[in-house]
């Protein structure tokens, strides 16, 4: 009765594909497909999922459309932490669409237009559903711009990953979003399933310094004590590497000794790490250009802001560090990431150990390469560990979570990299790096996907080694 729109009732497969199935009126009121049917008799079957599909974080992201660009507008101003914002997105339909949703969380939205038509909205938990005033073709290309404002809230997950999203500070906000904090400031496709290129056009007050990802498209421009800061980033980036960092901030800017962009930014209550911030970035963006392959983005650098996050982010051309001096390892770190993670991009959140084992066994290759510890006295080390440690019931290949950012998904993700270079020799193995960067660039891999490379690359039967590694919640016998 659902479907007495329709002469004959979509098959199950096909509800399952809009993401409908189990959104009978006694399934639970919690999606909010449900809730948008509470308001027309008739759920329209061609409306678009309310997740992309990451069984982990179901509502993450959203089905039937994939996005092109973000045009992201906002003014803030530090004294009354108050964000107002236009984001315009270009985005094409993959399915017919009666409505869709995008990811917001907090903050009071003004207005939705589709293709400059009003568009009718509700708001669910973070889930933002537009219906346009007539439904989109499958393959449609259309333009969505939602205007918003408010106090943005980021997200507290004590324990596991802490604070994150739009983080106001005294002097500004400390943006980091990894893994679905984007919401906290622009309504998006917030998952990195869907990447997109991205513009940034953020005022504030004259003296404050906005910094995003990508390159300055043109002088700051300042009327009427406001200053606009208009970034772009080129490349496709995932939601939750896009930044607006705000504050005071002594700049460094030029180019690395091969040649890339430049530009280390600092907090002036860290103004000593200055320097250091911007020679270190310049020299591993080059290393890693011959160890990886070529730098993927038009800039790069990293931001020191006063904000103790207890971590860092490799927010696209621009890492940055939350309230501390970073060393070279985390630099080295982070930067490896700008290949591991933001250019080559993960699917599903599971496939993390594609990101941080990566960026890990970077730190090793780093003090390797400034001829301090082998990465083999490294994974020596944590070998050395005793089979009761946390790492070995973790297994790094399938990332939980309520657990993203576990030591095992790092460390054990690093080992092993290190294990399978052993197996296959340095020459296979950092071919296999390059070869991996190289063809997933600007786009998305998955864990099976590195491991059928490295068997290709090698001629060997890998499964065994990955089993051992990724998959089994016990310590790997010294050998493997
Ligand atoms: N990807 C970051 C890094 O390894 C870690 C981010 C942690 N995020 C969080 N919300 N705790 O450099
Ligand atoms: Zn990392």
């Amino acid at each position: 009765m659902r479907f007495t729109r329709h002469a004959v009732a979509p098959s199950v497969a096909v509800l399952s594909l809009l993401g409908l199935t189990g959104c009978s009126p006694t399934s639970g009121e919690a999606r909010p497909s449900s809730q948008a049917a509470d308001r027309s008799p008739t759920p329209a079957p061609e409306a678009g999922a309310p997740g992309i599909g990451d069984s982990d974080f179901p509502l993450d992201g959203n089905g039937g459309y994939d996005v092109a660009h973000y045009g992201i507008a906002i003014g803030y101003t530090p004294a009354t932490k108050h964000l107002h914002g236009v984001t315009t997105i270009q985005a094409k339909a993959v399915q017919r669409l009666s409505s869709f949703n995008l990811d917001l969380s907090g903050l009071h939205v003004s207005g939705v237009t589709v293709d400059g038509a009003r568009a009718a909205f509700s708001r669910s938990g973070s889930e933002l559903t537009v219906t346009p005033a007539a439904p989109l073709a499958s393959g449609a290309r259309f333009t969505v711009k939602v205007a918003y404002a408010g106090e943005p809230r980021p997200i507290k997950d004590s324990g596991n990953l802490g604070t994150y999203g739009f983080i106001p500070t005294a002097d500004g906000a400390f943006v980091a979003a990894e893994p679905n904090g984007a919401k906290t400031w622009f309504p998006s496709n917030d998952h990195p399933a869907d990447k997109a290129t991205f513009d940034f056009e953020i005022t504030v007050p004259r003296g404050v310094t906005a910094l995003a990802n990508g390159e300055l498209t043109g002088e700051p421009a300042t009327t009427d004590g406001r200053t606009t800061y208009k970034w772009r980033e080129r490349q496709p980036m995932a939601t939750y590497l896009a930044t607006a960092t705000l504050g005071r901030f002594q700049l460094r800017q030029g180019e690395t000794p091969g040649g890339v962009k430049n530009l280390a930014a600092v907090d002036p209550a860290h103004h000593a790490a200055l320097q250091k911030l911007h020679t270190v970035s310049g020299e591993v963006t080059d290393h890693w250009s011959k160890v990886f392959g070529p730098y993927p983005f038009s800039s790069t650098g990293g931001v020191v802001d006063d904000f103790s996050a207890g971590y860092a982010l490799e927010t696209q051309t621009k890492p940055l560090y939350g309230g501390f001096a970073p060393d070279e390892s985390i630099i080295a770190h982070e930067l490896a990431h700008q290949w591991f993670g933001n250019s080559v991009t993960i699917q599903r959140w599971k496939d993390l150990w594609l990101n941080e084992g990566f960026a890990t066994y970077a730190e090793w290759l780093w003090a390797e390469h400034r001829g301090r510890t082998t990465a083999e006295a490294n994974f020596t080390t944590l070998l050395a560990r005793p089979a009761t440690d946390p790492m070995w019931s973790y297994p790094p290949g399938r990332a939980r979570p309520d657990d993203l950012f576990n030591d095992s998904i790092y460390k054990r993700g690093a080992m092993t990299l290190h294990a399978l270079r052993k197996t296959i020799g340095d020459r296979t193995f950092f071919t296999l790096l390059r070869q991996w960067a190289d063809q997933h660039k600007y786009g998305h891999a998955t864990t099976p996907q590195f491991v059928a490379l490295a068997e290709r690359l090698s001629g060997k039967d890998l499964s065994a080694l990955f089993d051992t590694w990724l998959y089994q919640p016990t310590k790997p016998a010294p050998s493997s």
